[in-house]
């Protein structure tokens, strides 16, 4: 079985340098690609509200067979339960439909600027995080100016930010400014979902190299930047090959090689101005 290394964020609480995506994972096929994920040694699992597959994840939880405390889960709140009481009830209602006491993270999935109720949702989270219902909290798909809104109203930064984050879009500024204040970077469709990514010959050139596969050469490269990724998988052979990156490094020169890969955000979801409920 993998080993996981973790890192220690800004609340004191251990986090794995790498996760599962869970998207699209549903129904039986999807909590037996979960199990299967924990069974290779992931222990962080991705899930939202709106992925519709809580119960799958909370499911998996059980049937893995580990202790509660050995498998961090992580849930979002949609942006229709965004205010101090809807955010309070999503989470009990998450908790509900996973069979879970506690959640270990809980994120704010989107802004939603225009609706104007982050800071609110984020004192609820603060209160939740106090209640014991969530380990540690943080938030999703926020900026620089959205990041340091929530700090100087609360005085509480998140502990983790999940945004996009890929080899077309690295990232740079944000992950600057979530090292300055402690905040831990998570990559969401770490592979850009399978685009063309993985053809890119820089790529396959030091998969040669290093005699590693484009897939694993994209997530070592999050790893060396500082950020965890959540590759998702239903497939056991890629989940193992998608985890199994720290059993080498990859040089400061590739690192760039790779970042020059950068073209921007592929799907058109700048925060400020794409919103979901
Ligand atoms: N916070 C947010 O707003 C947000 C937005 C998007 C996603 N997310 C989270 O991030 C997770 C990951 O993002 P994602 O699912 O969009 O994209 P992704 O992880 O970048 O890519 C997933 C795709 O890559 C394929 N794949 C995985 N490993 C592979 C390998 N070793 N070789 C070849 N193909 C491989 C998967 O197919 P198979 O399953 O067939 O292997 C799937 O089609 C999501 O599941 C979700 O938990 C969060």
């Amino acid at each position: 079985m993998l080993t996981i290394p973790t890192v220690t964020l800004n609340d004191g609480k251990a986090f794995p340098e790498l996760g599962l995506g869970t998207y699209g994972l549903r129904g039986d096929a999807g909590i037996s690609s979960i199990v299967a994920a924990v069974e290779s040694g992931y222990r962080l699992l991705d899930t939202a509200v709106n992925y519709e597959n809580e119960r799958e994840v909370g499911e998996a939880v059980r049937r893995s067979g580990l202790d509660r405390g050995e498998l961090l889960v992580t849930t979002k709140i949609p942006g229709r339960h965004h205010g101090y009481d809807d955010a309070i009830q999503s989470t009990s209602g998450s908790l509900e439909v996973m069979g879970l006491d506690y959640v270990d993270l809980s994120l704010i999935h989107w802004p939603n600027p225009s609706v104007d109720k982050y800071v609110d949702t984020w004192r609820a989270m603060i209160d939740l995080r106090g209640s014991g219902q969530v380990r540690s909290i943080g938030v999703s798909n926020f900026t620089e100016a959205m990041l340091t809104r929530l700090i100087d109203e609360t005085g509480v930064a998140p502990a983790v930010n999940q945004v996009e984050l890929h080899p077309y879009f690295p990232q740079g500024a944000l992950r600057a400014f979530h090292a300055e204040h402690g905040i831990r970077t998570e990559s969401w469709s770490p592979l850009a979902r399978r685009t063309e990514l993985l053809q890119e010959q820089v790529l396959q050139e030091i998969a040669e190299i290093q005699g590693i596969t484009p897939t694993q050469v994209v997530l070592r490269w999050h790893v060396e930047l500082g950020s965890t990724p959540i590759p998702k998988s239903a497939d056991p052979e890629r989940q193992r090959e998608n985890a199994d990156v720290f059993g080498f490094e990859l040089t400061a020169d590739e690192v760039e090689a790779i970042s020059g890969l950068e073209r921007g955000r592929l799907w058109d979801g700048h925060p400020d101005t794409h919103e979901e409920m």
